[in-house]
Parts: structure tokens; sequence; C-alpha cells
């Protein structure tokens, strides 16, 4: 089947498979395409139909509260096509620029699950071929007799040698993440779809100095930046300040490696801990004496510790649960007047 995409400056018809959503039929076939979440949630992904039969995967998904009623427009992330159809355009479409890569299919294998906490656990997947993504960039994970897609971060970096990291929180009635948790052993294949997302350094628009709010899981996609920026020298001369939202000490994950990315970074990077529900922390000062550790909600810490967050030189990466990244985003829109292009964010719901 195929199906014409359109706007008033461009047109392309491409290919679309059977059951395949038109959103990543799109993607893999070179297309930069309006998309945020890929998973029914955010609602940038609206469309208008103008031909065809569609099929509409899930119904009753969290983003249709966003398509205005009687607007004839579709989720691309969450509809497939049962005939040849056409669609116009409402957000940014045309070609990839040359340096995107190209999102596609990949099998993978587990390799490896390691618990961390009660909740939180990462994952290996090996390919059979190379999957090369961006630091910060996230794929799409389909698990077998489980509806549609989940989105994941990955926490390490590209290599040809390594496996592909993620990292997982378990959500309380959550369908894949309970299945990562209880049901997914070493040798288990899985489909993935990716890389997606566009929350990558960007040293060639400056990014001078980075500042990374997240909470929780949200981390996963900011430890790939954090290694990327130090691997690749952007820390010699630029600066880098995470700020990482844990509830409480039984919550902790990932500490050692962020203290021993900042000796990497031989002072291009600071991390502070901020716990929202535990005060007094002497043993993690203790065992992390390079980490800055603080009481209350990450984004009122990091607010509260960063100074000038007006100035254009800044570079802000926002990451996890929705009210983190909500309000974080809102202050430096509103408050501070920072541009749009100057935040990369990862939603995740
Ligand atoms: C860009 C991005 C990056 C993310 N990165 C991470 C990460 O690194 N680590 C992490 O732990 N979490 C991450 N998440 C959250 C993750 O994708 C899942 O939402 C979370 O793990 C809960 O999934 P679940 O299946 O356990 O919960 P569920 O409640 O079963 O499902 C949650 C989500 O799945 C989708 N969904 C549910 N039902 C359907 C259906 N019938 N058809 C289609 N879609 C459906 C929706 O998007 C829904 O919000 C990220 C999310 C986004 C958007
Ligand atoms: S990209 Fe389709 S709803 Fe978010």
């Amino acid at each position: 089947m195929q199906i014409i995409l359109k706007s008033k400056r461009f047109s392309k018809t491409i290919k679309i498979e059977k059951n395949e959503n038109i959103l990543f039929a799109g993607l893999r076939q070179g297309l930069k395409l309006p998309y945020s979440c890929a998973s029914g949630t955010c609602g940038t992904c609206q469309a208008k139909a103008v031909d065809g039969n569609f099929l509409d995967s899930w119904p009753s998904a969290v983003a249709k509260k966003f398509v205005p009623d009687g607007s004839g427009r579709l989720l691309m992330c969450q509809t497939m096509c049962k005939s040849n159809s056409e669609l116009q355009m409402i957000g940014p479409f045309g070609p990839n620029p040359e340096h995107v890569i190209v999102p596609d299919y990949f099998e993978g294998t587990l390799v490896e699950k390691k618990l961390l906490t009660e909740d939180v656990l990462t994952f290996n997947l090996s390919s059979k071929s190379h999957f090369r993504y961006q630091a910060g960039q996230f794929a799409m994970l389909q698990i077998p007799g489980i509806r549609g897609w989940r989105a994941y971060s990955m926490s390490n970096i590209s290599t040809e040698k390594a496996c592909t990291e993620f990292l997982i929180r378990k959500v309380p009635g959550g369908k894949v993440s309970d299945w990562i948790f209880s049901k997914w052993n070493a040798g288990d294949p899985l489909r993935f779809f990716g890389p997606l997302g566009n929350a990558i350094l960007k040293p060639d628009e400056g990014d001078e100095h980075i500042f990374c709010i997240c909470g929780g899981s949200g981390i996963a996609g900011i430890m790939a930046v954090i290694e990327d920026a130090i691997t690749t020298g952007h820390l010699i001369h630029n600066k880098m300040e995470v700020f990482f939202g844990l509830r409480s000490e039984a919550d902790n994950f990932f500490l050692d490696r962020l203290s021993s990315l900042i000796t990497k970074a031989k002072g291009g990077l600071s991390v502070t801990i901020a716990y929202s529900e535990q005060e007094f922390l002497e043993e993690v000062q203790r065992d992390f004496p390079s980490l800055k550790v603080e009481f209350g909600l990450v984004h009122e810490v990091a607010f509260r510790r960063i100074e000038n967050a007006s100035s254009n030189k800044n570079t802000w990466f926002l990451a996890g649960p929705p009210i983190v990244v909500d309000l974080c985003e809102q202050k430096l829109l509103q408050e501070y007047n920072v541009c749009s292009s100057k935040i990369r964010l990862d939603r995740f719901g």
C-alpha cells in the first residue's frame, strides 16, 4: 500500500506495510515528520485525513484530547492504513537533513537485566546489525501480546562493540514495564524501532552551558548525553550541570556511575541529587563526595541553584515524569524567556 503525504510546499508518496503506523513508515523512508512521544500521549503527530481507509490502533489514546472535534485529524503514531490513502500534514514536514540517522526496525536479543533498586533496572540488548543512534535519543519497543509500542531512552552511547543499554522504572499496573521486570529472560528476542528523538547535543549550535533536570528514570538519556559530552571533548571548554531527582535513599541508583563521570569530566560536570522525601543523607555525601546533595523537588532545587537561567548561552535538557518536565518548561519559557529551541525534552508519558 502507499500513502501520499502533502503540505503546501512538499509532497511525498511512501510505502506502508499492513499493521505499520504512518509515523514509523514515514520516518524509516527518510522523512522529517512532527512527533514527540511516538506513543499516543502528546498529540504532536496530528495530520488531516484527506482520502483512504484508516485503522485507529488505540481509539482511547491519551492524546485524543488534543485532537479538535470534527477536524478529521488522526494521530500518525497510532494509525494504520487499510487502503491507499492521502494525508494533509500539519506540523513540520519534509526530507530529513543528511546528518539525521534514519530509523528502522531491529531484531534484538536480551543479553542481561540488572536490578538497581526494587523498581528500577537496566537491560542490555544486542542486535544483529549495529543500532546507531545519537546520545539522548530513544527507541520504541514492541512486546509480543501487548498492544502499542513503548519508548525507552538509550542510557549509553552507541558503539559497535557495546550492547545498547536501557533503564526502566516499574510503573504500578504498567503492562510493558511489568513484562520486562517479571517475564523477560536473557536470550529472549525483542523487536524495536529507532532511533527517535531530538534531545541531543548540538555543539555547532553552541551548547556552552548545559543544564539537565530529570526525575527518576529520566536520567537514562541524560547518562548517554553526559558520556557523549565527555567522550567528544565537549566538556573541555563547556560546562554541564545535572540535577537528578530521587525520592529517598532507597531509590539510589547510578550514583557510582555519576561520580566516575564527574572524575572523567575534569571539572566540566557537576551533579546534584535532589531527594524529595528524605533530608538526612550523610551516607551519600560520605560514599560519593563529588556529588552535591539537596533536599526538595528536583525542579525547585535546580532553579534555586541555577544563576543566570535566562542567559542565551544555556541549553536545557529536561526528562522524566511529565510533571517535572512541564513545570521546568513552563518556568523557562514564561519566567526566563528562554527560546524553545534551547529546550530539549523527553516527557515520559
Ligand atoms: C520519549 C520517551 C522516553 C521514555 N524513556 C523512558 C525510559 O528511559 N525509562 C522508562 O522507565 N520509561 C521511559 N518512558 C516511559 C515508557 O515509555 C512507558 O510509558 C512506561 O514504561 C510505562 O509503560 P507500561 O507499559 O509499563 O505502562 P502502561 O500504563 O501499560 O502504558 C503506558 C504507555 O503505553 C502506551 N499505551 C498504553 N496502552 C496502549 C495501547 N493500547 N496502544 C498503544 N499504546 C498504548 C501509552 O503511551 C501509555 O502512556 C519514556 C517515554 C517517552 C515518551
Ligand atoms: S507523537 Fe503521536 S501522540 Fe505523541
